[in-house]
């Protein structure tokens, strides 16, 4: 599968097959999660991989009761290391920055997941303090993203996309 066809056919989805997801498969996710563009190679990230129920359940009551998320065979939980980037970066690298950085990873994760045949959701609507805590993380690391994988049970419809001429500007605003 190309690029432009994987950006094309990934959809957000929330069913998955009981089947695993492999140590091999999610490597290989995380490989292609590194590979994405950070300001100034600062890689400000941090991935936390869950697979224990009683793990994934607390997650899923952490992001307001999003079920689905205990569903999925593994739960990747995309987090900004703010030191990292603030040691260059200051203030502008760990609350800006940090947020494109771990962005830009977690696109890569999906769009690698599409071209594996597997499929995922981002879900950004969570308790921040509720996630550290499940997860206990550090002062300063921030989780981003609580992203499900899994082997698709569902095919999701494109929800529509606003029309690129209504968006589009040339040289001004
Ligand atoms: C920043 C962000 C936060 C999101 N949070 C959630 C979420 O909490 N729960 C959920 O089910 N989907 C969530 N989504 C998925 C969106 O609903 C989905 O991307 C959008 O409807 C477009 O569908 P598509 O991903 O299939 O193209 C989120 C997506 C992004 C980028």
């Amino acid at each position: 599968m190309d690029v432009f066809e994987s950006i094309k056919t990934r959809r957000s989805t929330r069913r998955y097959k009981p089947e695993n997801v492999s140590e091999d498969q999610v490597e290989k996710l995380l490989e292609a999660a590194i590979m994405a563009p950070s300001g100034g190679n600062m890689q400000p990230w941090d991935f936390i991989i869950i697979r224990d129920e009683n793990q994934k359940k607390a997650l899923a009551r952490a992001a307001l009761g999003q079920s689905f998320i205990a569903t999925a065979p593994v739960v990747i939980v995309v987090c900004a290391n703010k030191p990292r980037t603030a040691r260059r970066y200051g203030d502008r690298g760990a609350e800006f920055y940090s947020l494109q950085d771990t962005a830009a990873a977690t696109q890569n994760i999906l769009l690698a997941a599409t071209a594996m045949g597997l499929a995922g959701c981002w879900v950004g609507a969570f308790n921040d303090d509720a996630v550290s805590n499940v997860l206990g993380l550090p002062k300063n690391i921030r989780p981003v993203v609580i992203l499900p994988i899994g082997v698709p049970g569902e095919s999701p419809r494109m929800p529509p996309r606003i029309p690129l001429k209504e968006i589009l500007h040339y040289e001004k605003w």
